[in-house]
């Protein structure tokens, strides 16, 4: 088992650049599926979860070669496709089951494990179920397995989301693509990883209309081409590192990002104090004094995004005032407010609420993340620790971020990593 050993320390500086998003790489890959022939991404992130979705095309009858030097993916999809996503690899990675829409459409059957338990909540697949059901399709559970049917195909109609679910939006969109007649998605999400694959889609010869709005339009039509593609930065991976410059009271430039992909982000940060100098593909991250403590409400885009809402934890545990930190899109995602309590945060989680008092400075502990963004969040935090902290949990960081700790180094931080034995008692 490894963990990062981070020395408590002064401000980060310098530059570091973001490749493509995690939550929008593992989609295209997905969406490939859709057309026979070789597809190609480019900036493509080198984490697990890109090897964990190889693996599940190469399964599924694709030859899938990825050159983490480039970061280039291609993938060879044949004409005729398996359409089972084994337990085993929806277990390593629930993003698996963006293969379900793309299978469904183009084998008329498609058996995907249901994920199970999540360590950021119950995450149902019920608004998957319902969008595939409204397409025509019979979907069901059978033994551990999420099936659904459509020996005839499937034909567009008229979907409401609930919720305008990130995944269940995808699934919807790749399967319609190839429905006959149309499909409107009503509350459809339209996170910038989303306008990405839809974007894909159209070069491929999709017809989507509304993308990035919450009703899309989409025609169907009888077949796709493969195309290349480049994939959308990493919002995600850049907010982190915008917190890490806040947070450690430095002088950051990020790039390889839109930052209009985090505007309610920077805007929050603004309120707080920080400096954002917002270029075209990145910002500067400047803070120069100890930052306001800010309310935060997580949401659907363009709201603040709930993948950032362990760092805005950190963040407030150590501004200046006390704040509210609200998660409205999982249940269970207050984990790292436990941990940050562990460094010595005034941190009280009240139901989907944390109340947070900023402290001047936290104190190291061994804590543990439990998922990517919590374990990266905990790592920021033990840099504004006095002394050494240890973070369990590098086995999920390296799911998301590809050279995370090298890239807090290059900023100046002393972030290693150690093994240490199992069942020490
Ligand atoms: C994606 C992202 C994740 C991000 C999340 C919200 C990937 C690989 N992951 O996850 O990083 O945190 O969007 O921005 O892209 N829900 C249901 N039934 C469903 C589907 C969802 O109840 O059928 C609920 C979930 O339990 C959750 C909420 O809707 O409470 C949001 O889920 P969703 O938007 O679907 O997130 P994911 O696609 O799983």
């Amino acid at each position: 088992m490894d963990r990062f050993r981070v020395s408590g320390g002064g401000p980060l500086a310098g530059e570091v650049a973001v490749v493509g998003a995690k939550n929008s790489a593992l989609k295209l890959m997905a969406a490939a599926l859709l057309a026979v022939g070789r597809t190609t991404l480019t900036k493509v992130p080198d984490i697990v979860d890109v090897a964990v979705m190889a693996e599940l095309l190469r399964r599924l009858g694709c030859g899938v070669e990825h050159d983490p030097a480039t970061g280039t993916v291609t993938i060879d999809v044949p004409s005729e496709l398996g359409h089972r996503a084994d337990y085993e690899l929806v277990r390593a990675m629930r993003a698996s089951i963006s293969v379900l829409g793309p299978l469904t459409v183009r084998c008329g059957i498609a058996d995907v494990a249901i994920p199970g338990g999540d360590a950021i909540g119950s995450r149902g697949l019920d608004l998957h179920a319902d969008g595939l059901t409204r397409l025509g399709a019979n979907v069901h559970v059978d033994h551990g397995y999420l099936v659904a049917q459509a020996p005839n195909g499937l034909v567009g109609a008229p979907i409401s989301l609930d919720f305008p679910s990130v995944g269940a939006t995808e699934n919807v969109l790749m399967a319609a693509v190839l429905a006959r007649g149309t499909t409107v998605i009503e509350n459809a999400a339209r996170e910038p990883e989303i306008v990405d694959l839809a974007t894909m889609l159209v070069r491929m010869g999709a017809e989507i209309e509304g993308i990035g709005s919450s009703t899309m339009v989409i025609t169907g039509v009888t077949a796709l081409a493969p195309v290349e593609h480049e994939v959308v930065g990493d919002r995600i991976a850049a907010g982190t590192w915008i917190f890490a410059a806040a947070l450690t009271r430095g002088d950051v430039t990020v790039r390889g990002f839109d930052p209009r992909h985090l505007g309610f982000v920077l805007d929050k940060l603004v309120d707080a104090g920080v400096v954002i100098d917002r270029q075209d593909d990145g910002v500067r991250v400047t803070c120069p004094r100890r930052p306001r403590a800010v309310d935060v409400m997580t949401l659907p885009y363009p709201g603040f995004p709930t993948d950032l809402q362990p760092f805005a934890l950190v963040f407030d545990a150590l501004a200046e005032g006390s704040a509210m930190v609200t998660e409205n899109l999982f249940e269970a995602r207050f984990h790292t407010a436990s941990e940050l309590a562990r460094l010595g945060a005034d941190v009280r989680v009240d139901g989907h609420h944390a109340l947070l008092r900023g402290r001047e400075r936290l104190s190291a502990a061994p804590v543990v993340g439990s998922d990517i963004r919590a374990a990266a969040a905990l790592v920021l935090a033990g840099l504004a620790a006095d002394g050494v902290t240890t973070v369990e949990g590098v086995k999920h960081v390296d799911r998301g971020y590809p050279s995370f700790d090298a890239d807090l180094r290059g900023l100046g931080a002393d972030v290693r990593r150690e093994s240490v034995a199992d069942g020490a008692f």
